[in-house]
């Protein structure tokens, strides 16, 4: 069987193309994966089967993701790459180390670009929404940084529908660059924010989306189904452990396997197939330890999912 090419999709009315798989590196890149030649394989693999977006975030690791990915994608076209990054999350005590004021965005964009090795990043996420900066400042220091070229493009993570209109009416009044993506969490587990809220919004602001965790934090896999292996993720993460091991989301994801075994299809690929395939999604950042887990996740492209196993799923996970 041939295997189907990489498509791009755009971020919304922006004219950049996304890889619709791309790669990310919360709890992996600088953290759970301590071999930097391992890191290099699967972000080299990725490249060679056509991924090009690579999402990063300063907090992941505490600035080491940014180093151990950047060293491998400094070896790469920057050109044929889509970097972002992300500013928010607290970086030490120091009260402005944190948050989106001017100062923290104007300060973290040059320490990320540091770390990873780079002139500019592509897209600059704002990892959640600031109740204590008014959006307009956060909104004015992003349009400074792309009038600067320290980035092309910027979005948000975690924001709601209101806040995503409320910055966008800001930008257009202040004639400022608005948003141009917005990063939910998005999964057959996953699926109230961005169907409840945000897909209208981002839809009518021209917006893209780039969604995370699509595998649940590897839980969609079946991985966990008899218990938690050695090493993996929610071996290692309380809080993840606690929030997805409950005996009502096992109890869906086995119901999930009988399903993906009836169409033939890994409950993996399944469940990326079906992210792929919902409306408005730009590209869906998977995360991989291993070269072989990143293979198998890309066979999601080749999965096409009937009409009859779209309406079961939507049952099982309404
Ligand atoms: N904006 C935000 O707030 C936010 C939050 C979270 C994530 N993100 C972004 O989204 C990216 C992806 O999120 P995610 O890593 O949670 O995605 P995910 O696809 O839900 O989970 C990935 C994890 O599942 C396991 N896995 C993946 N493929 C597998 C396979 N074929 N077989 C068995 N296990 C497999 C691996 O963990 P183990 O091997 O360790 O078990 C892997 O690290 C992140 O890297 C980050 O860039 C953004």
């Amino acid at each position: 069987m041939s295997k189907t090419a990489m498509p791009y999709r755009r971020l919304g009315a922006a004219g950049i193309k996304v890889s619709a798989l791309s790669l990310g590196g919360w709890t992996t890149f600088g953290a759970s994966i301590d071999d930097v030649d391992v890191a290099a394989r699967i972000l080299r693999t990725a490249f060679e089967k056509g991924v090009n977006f690579f999402d990063i975030a300063d907090v992941y690791a505490k600035g080491e993701s940014e180093k151990q990915m950047g060293a491998v994608l400094r070896q790469l076209p920057r050109h044929e790459l889509v970097i972002s990054s992300k500013v928010y999350w607290p970086m030490s005590e120091d009260p402005n180390d944190q948050g989106l004021s001017r100062k923290h965005i104007i300060e973290s964009v040059e320490k990320s670009l540091r770390r990873i090795g780079t002139d500019y990043l592509d897209v600059y996420f704002c990892h959640r929404f600031d109740e204590n900066v008014r959006v307009e400042e956060t909104a004015r220091a992003m349009d400074d940084l792309i009038h600067h070229g320290k980035i092309l493009y910027w979005g948000t993570s975690e924001w709601t529908g209101a806040q995503l209109r409320d910055v966008h009416a800001i930008a257009d009044k202040r004639n400022l660059y608005a948003p141009v993506v917005e990063q939910p969490q998005y999964s057959l587990l996953a699926r109230h924010k961005v169907e409840g809220d945000l897909l209208a919004q981002t839809r009518s602001l021209g917006m893209g989306l780039v969604v995370w965790s699509p595998l649940a934090s590897g839980v969609l896999t079946g991985k966990y189904d008899d218990g938690v292996p050695a090493g993996s993720r929610l071996s290692r993460i309380d809080w993840l452990r606690e929030s997805f091991l409950t005996e009502e989301k096992l109890a869906a994801v086995k119901k999930f396997g009988a399903l993906a075994k009836d169409a033939g299809i890994s409950r993996t690929q399944l469940a990326l197939a079906w992210t792929l395939a919902r409306p408005g999604v730009s590209s869906v950042i998977m995360g991989a330890t291993s070269v072989p887990q990143l293979e198998e996740n890309l066979g999601a492209l080749d999965v096409k999912v009937s009409p009859e196993l779209l309406q079961k799923l939507d049952a099982l996970f309404a």
